[in-house]
């Protein structure tokens, strides 16, 4: 039974696209597997293709086969196909929420978690066509988990949530960030907040600069068009790195949720913003050229389909920020992002300040694909002279084989998490509101100045402008 006896009810809407049948199906067979799914769950996938139960089970399998974390067994599929039921309906039609009203009635007093797995443009119907059809009115509690992009800016999210509280409170939203279900985001609370060491040193007096990067070698894929209209500073900064930053310098939470999205939000309202005038300082936006990517030639961004060939679009945004926190007066914090990079590779630099001219202390925290806590210091060279050398602390926890059979990926994370009504991993509303603003301000700014992406080659690191932008000995502390 989920929380508080009843029995949960978790529909998936979009039961036929490319996040069920890659993501959340494998995570469930992942909860099962691990015994985590709690007892008494059903599942409803809604499609709107032809399929019954038994033939979506047949057509999931090989999914589950290929991206499940674990291995596959029988069993466990047929104990997770023994929960599901597949309901053909087109989720944009009031008439067909009968049979979802039919299927819930069976289960009076349930907790019911709804997963839109579907674009944006429907949570608002859906959500409109549960309370309609008195599918609401059965349950004990429900709760609504919704995908990324909320909203492209600050008055489209305003929409969006307006939309949602038309249904649903607040306190039922849950909004999908997968890096918080990342280990090693977890996993910088503790190493923060755990550790005499870092925390008496979190601040401006030792830290010289921070980065915080997200790298991927693949390019748009098959998603051009939307990607043109998105751009590396919405699809990945104003979400996932605005999540690491607030992190990352967030004041010590108390035990409950609403310190932890309080203090979140705190740092991204204090980041200073950028202004045409000062832009070229702050920012440097990229777009890449065709180019060589582990042996293979691949097209430049121009050349990509559904992308216009004279697209202005940046494929790669680094942005130096400071913070108006009298604990990080001065630091500047460094967000990078980029596709059809020489290397995948999503990780937080802390460097702190040099002392008597030596290279700086550098924590490293490796989110992925590797992930771990690298330190580097000084010490003195082994033998009869006093040279003093670089040497490093590595704590690479995906390393370990158990360490990794035993960490759950970001979804079963979230999943495990919203099952138990757990909110910290998810993205409260004025995280979502903080960060628009600022990334609503920072694209006026780029109009106003008319700063265009510089062209880099796929398989490199981004544009040789780069290197003016960075500190100085930046180039030999991240080597990769
Ligand atoms: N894919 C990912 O890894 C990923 C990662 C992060 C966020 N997201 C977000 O997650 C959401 C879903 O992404 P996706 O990649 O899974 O999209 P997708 O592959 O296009 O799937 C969309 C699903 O919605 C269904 N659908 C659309 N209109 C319908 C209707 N009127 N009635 C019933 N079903 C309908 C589609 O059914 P048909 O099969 O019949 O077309 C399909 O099952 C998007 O908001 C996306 O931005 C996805």
């Amino acid at each position: 039974m989920g929380t508080g006896n009843h029995p949960v009810l978790f529909t998936i809407f979009g039961g036929t696209g490319d996040l069920t049948y890659r993501k959340l199906l494998p995570a469930l067979y992942n909860l099962i597997a691990t015994k985590m799914l709690p007892k008494g769950v059903e599942i409803i996938v809604v499609g709107r293709r032809d399929f019954d139960t038994q033939s979506y089970v047949e057509h999931i399998k090989p999914w589950i086969q290929e991206f499940a974390r674990l291995s596959f067994s029988e069993n466990i599929f047929n104990e997770l196909v023994s929960h599901l039921t597949y309901i053909k309906m087109n989720f944009t039609d009031t008439k067909d929420y009968k049979v979802l009203y039919d299927y819930y009635n069976q289960y009076p007093q349930a907790q019911q978690l709804y997963y839109y797995a579907v674009a944006p443009e429907f949570f608002s119907v859906i959500s409109k066509n549960l309370r309609q059809c008195s599918c609401l009115k059965n349950a004990s509690t429900y709760q609504v988990l919704i995908e990324k992009p909320f909203g492209v800016n600050e008055d489209s999210a305003r929409t969006l949530h307006k939309q949602l509280l038309e249904v649903f409170s607040e306190e039922s939203i849950y909004r999908i960030d997968h890096y918080l279900g990342k280990e090693m985001i977890q996993n910088m609370m503790s190493i923060r907040f755990q550790n005499t060491i870092f925390k008496n040193i979190w601040n401006h007096h030792s830290i010289d600069y921070i980065t915080i990067s997200a790298y991927e070698t693949v390019g748009v894929e098959n998603r051009g068009s939307y990607y043109e209209q998105t751009g590396a500073i919405k699809d990945m900064v104003q979400n996932h790195l605005f999540q690491i930053l607030s992190i990352v310098l967030m004041d010590e939470p108390e035990e409950h949720v609403e310190s932890l999205f309080k203090n979140q939000a705190d740092i991204i309202q204090r980041i200073i913003p950028i202004e045409a005038n000062n832009i070229n300082e702050h920012l440097i936006l990229g777009q890449y050229e065709a180019g060589v990517i582990d042996h293979e030639q691949v097209v430049g961004f121009h050349g990509e389909s559904n992308v216009s060939p004279t697209s202005t679009t940046e494929t790669f945004a680094a942005l130096k920020l400071f913070i108006d926190h009298p604990q990080y007066q001065g630091v500047p914090v460094y967000l990078l992002s980029g596709k059809r990079t020489k290397k995948r590779s999503t990780k937080v630099l802390v460097v702190f300040k040099p002392v008597n001219n030596q290279k700086p202390n550098v924590l490293t925290i490796s989110i992925s694909p590797d992930e771990g806590v690298f330190l580097s210091f000084n010490a003195k060279k082994p033998g009869n002279s006093q040279d003093v050398v670089e040497v490093s602390m590595d704590f690479c926890q995906s390393c370990v084989y158990e360490n990794r059979l035993n960490t759950p990926e970001a979804y079963e994370r979230l999943l495990y998490a919203a099952f138990n009504k757990d909110k910290s991993l998810f993205t409260d509303w004025q995280m979502v509101l903080s960060s628009w603003r600022f990334v609503d301000k920072l694209f006026l700014a780029i109009n106003q100045s008319g700063i265009k992406p510089y062209k880099y080659k796929a398989g490199t690191c981004g544009p040789v402008e780069l290197e003016a932008f960075f500190p100085k000995n930046y180039q030999e502390i991240d080597t990769e």
